[in-house]
């Protein structure tokens, strides 16, 4: 890995049913802020809406990090602790560690996929674990597909998914190397980089936004409609107008750009 920040403690699982349960289980019993648990394979690899993340050994990076609200936001200019912000930061720390360790411009599609050539090459999830007081810690979940799985993409996510490589790992030593580069400093990222204020956050996010003027549909609740994605408000709300002229501030859902 990287030089890695001295606020990270590692631990390393060969197999996991999800890096999501194993560091939650750590933070209810009081693990440090800077807490992350990396598994080389998931079985039960979860993503937003109760769907899987497929996360098979050797191509991926499946990682989750335990924040704690009063180290992440340093000042009274940060961003609200909010899974909606936390999410966005997230977007951009992965996109500047891709730039660093790959060369690549990755950009984000609303609210919590990381794109590379159009194709979604990583997904954000963030948990908030909540006591009397309010929220005490969030667990942010990150997977990547850093290399092409040796076994190639499932049917349902293959038309969508990518990785940031070309090619297969195939246990290749460089390779496992640049992956847990990519790691070190996503990891640096989220621990180090300042968290903006809102404005700032948000207006950062937009800049890096895949979709922004395109015809989009946009999926809530099973129902769907078709709109064009305008901006970001100061809430992380992506501002589209439907086709009836309406304009909408969405909070959630899946949005897909229509060619
Ligand atoms: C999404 O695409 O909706 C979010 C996917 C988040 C996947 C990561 S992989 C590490 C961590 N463990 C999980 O089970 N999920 C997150």
């Amino acid at each position: 890995m990287n030089k890695l920040s001295e606020r990270a403690r590692i631990i390393r699982l060969e197999q996991t049913t999800s890096t999501m349960d194993e560091t939650r289980a750590l933070a209810l019993s009081g693990a440090a802020h800077g807490t992350v648990v990396i598994a080389e394979r998931q079985t039960k690899g979860r993503g937003r809406l109760g769907r899987d993340f497929f996360s098979p050994k050797g191509s991926g990076l499946y990682m989750s990090i335990v924040l704690k609200p009063d180290e992440l936001f340093h000042d009274e200019h940060s961003s609200g602790s909010s899974n909606t912000a936390i999410t966005a930061f997230a977007g951009l720390c992965v996109c500047e560690a891709i730039q660093k360790v790959f060369n690549i411009d990755a950009k984000i599609k609303w609210v919590n996929d990381v794109l590379v050539n159009d194709k979604k090459v990583c997904g954000i999830l963030t948990e908030a674990l909540v006591n009397q007081t309010g929220v005490f810690a969030f667990i942010l979940g990150i997977g990547v597909n850093v290399f092409a799985p040796p076994e190639g993409f499932p049917d349902e996510i293959k038309n969508r998914a990518g990785a940031v490589c070309p090619g297969e790992s195939h246990g290749d030593t460089d390779k496992i190397v640049l992956r847990d580069k990519l790691a070190a400093e996503i990891i640096n990222q989220v621990l180090h980089a300042p968290v903006p204020g809102e404005a700032e956050l948000f207006a950062r996010y937009r800049q890096k936004l895949s979709m922004l003027g395109k015809n989009i549909t946009v999926t809530q609740g099973g129902e769907s409609f078709n709109a064009v994605a305008l901006d970001i408000d100061g809430e992380g709300r992506l501002i589209v107008r439907k086709d009836n002229g309406e304009l909408e501030a969405l909070l959630h859902g899946d949005v897909s750009v229509r060619i």
